[in-house]
């Protein structure tokens, strides 16, 4: 996964947008079977060709990273142990999840801005985990450093190839980098990696603070032409909001972005179109950025019921009124209408929306019930602990209502839920939240507060 940016002018993201195209090429299985079946095989083999140094770092054997004479270099006939996530970015972009993933590459520029000088690499990120395996675990990825410009695909390369050689095949559940990652350290992880790449990892470039970004709403690309990145809720697009972007599609001959948060980015609208796109997309009932609650903007679910058969709870469908109900909330605390805030919600722990580096996450753990999260930052940085388990969806109030209370009593000026609650740490944010409740359930009218007792709020 690369950046979404539509930018034309930023050589960063064009070099970002590229070296995930290239390491796309490097790692995608040879035999073309995949292809065969879910594409025209033979039309898109003739049609698309790898840059040619994609096609010199895999032949490239001077390290043992390869299976000679084999179909696959890479992979011999074994593959890998089990899936692996790649996502590259610029330095200050975090809209890729960067720690997610088994693989982050950041492009840094050199003093021009124009040129790359090298990329730093953070391995062993991931999300998904079952309940009751304290084995499997979400985890941030490590800094291994950083490589010269000509060095990327021979590192990466490397760090696959680690992951191929001594990723645990024998148990499913720790078969990914982060297990590794977990069991080894990253300096163990950065010296096998070494020797399958014939180079040390230099010190990573220092980096400015990551950000959330999301290329929603009209921009400009940077040649004179717009883009609109759409909202689209969920990822979920149908009826006459799907009959308006197909339209507008089509007749402005648009390419379409889609982004790593379920969006939509509408690129090379001509100026004078933009009346006429946002009057079609309008017309099909496709909601304007301003129109939605800023919680619905930042906030994410997955498929879950009924379309993943490994949901055990709803997430796409009931995260909308969730949101309102979360907004209402924070509205009762006092916290100002725009007040942003990171939710995103599962069916089950696999962790498909990132859940465990959001500010307040909603991980279901049975019918109607959800392990609630805590303490993710506002730009995904950081790993949420479970707050609290089996939390029926229609007593979230019981739960969240005095943490947001005890939040807005509590925060340093503007600071997010996610760092509030992680800076202060679980044992005093319960303390606040038991006192917030209490106070509350004083100031209720006696036939609330009768019923507060007897729910067992203090
Ligand atoms: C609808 C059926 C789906 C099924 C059955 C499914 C299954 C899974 C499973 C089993 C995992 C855990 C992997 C592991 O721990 O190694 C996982 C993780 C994940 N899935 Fe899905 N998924 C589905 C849909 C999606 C969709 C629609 C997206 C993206 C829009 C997605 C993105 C992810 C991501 C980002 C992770 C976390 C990767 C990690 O563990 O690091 N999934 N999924
Ligand atoms: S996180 Fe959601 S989409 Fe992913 S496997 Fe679980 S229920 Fe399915």
């Amino acid at each position: 996964m690369g950046p979404a940016a539509p930018y034309t002018n930023r050589p960063d993201y064009a070099a970002a947008q590229k070296a995930a195209l290239d390491l796309a090429d490097l790692l995608t299985p040879q035999s073309g079977a995949y292809y065969d079946v879910w594409l025209d095989g033979e039309k898109f083999m003739s049609a698309y060709k790898e840059d040619p140094a994609v096609t010199e770092a895999r032949a490239f054997n001077g390290f043992g990273t390869n299976f000679e004479n084999s179909p696959e270099p890479i992979y011999g006939a074994q593959f890998l142990p089990r899936k692996f996530k790649i996502a590259t970015t610029v330095p200050g972009d975090n809209s890729v999840d960067l720690f997610t993933q088994d693989l982050g590459v950041v492009v840094i520029m050199d003093e021009t801005g124009q040129q790359v000088k090298g990329y730093n690499l953070y391995v062993g990120g991931g999300q998904g985990r079952s309940h009751r395996d304290a084995d499997t675990f979400p985890r941030l990825a490590d800094p291994l450093g950083f490589v010269a410009k000509d060095d990327l695909l021979h590192a990466a390369k490397a760090v696959v190839c680690v992951q191929r050689d001594y990723g645990r095949r024998d148990n499913r559940k720790q078969a990914r980098t982060r297990h590794l990652l977990a069991e080894w350290g990253i300096d163990k992880f950065r010296s096998v990696a070494e020797q399958y790449f014939g180079k040390t990892f230099q010190s990573a470039a220092p980096l400015p603070a990551w950000q959330y970004k999301d290329y929603l709403g009209w921009g400009e690309q940077g040649d004179g032409k717009l883009f609109y990145g759409v909202y689209v809720q969920n990822g979920r697009i149908k009826g006459e909001a799907k009959k308006a972007l197909r339209a507008v599609i089509e007749k402005f001959n648009l390419p379409v972005v889609l982004t790593p948060h379920q969006n939509l980015i509408l690129r090379d609208v001509e100026p004078a179109a933009k009346e006429e796109v946002t009057a079609l997309l309008r017309a099909g009932g496709v909601k304007e950025l301003v129109e939605w609650d800023g919680l619905d903007r930042l906030s994410m679910a997955c498929p879950a019921l009924p379309l993943c058969g490994l949901a055990v709870t709803e997430a796409e469908r009931a995260l909308p009124d969730v949101n309102v109900r979360i907004r209402a909330m924070l509205m009762r605390a006092g916290l100002p209408a725009s007040q942003p805030l990171h939710v995103r919600m599962t069916g089950c722990p696999n962790g498909c929306v990132r859940p465990y580096v959001a500010e307040l996450a909603l991980v279901g753990d049975g019918p109607n019930s959800y392990q609630l999260w805590l303490g993710g930052g506002p730009a995904q940085t950081r790993l949420a602990q479970t707050y609290a388990e089996r939390v029926k969806v229609k007593d979230l109030e019981a739960t969240l209502e005095p943490l947001f209370a005890a939040w807005a009593a509590h925060r340093q000026p503007g600071e997010a839920f996610g760092d509030w609650a992680a800076r202060q740490g679980f044992d005093t944010v319960r303390q606040q939240a038991a006192a917030a409740a209490a106070a509350a359930a004083r100031q209720a009218p006696p036939a609330a507060a009768a019923a507060a007792a007897a729910s067992g709020a203090k």
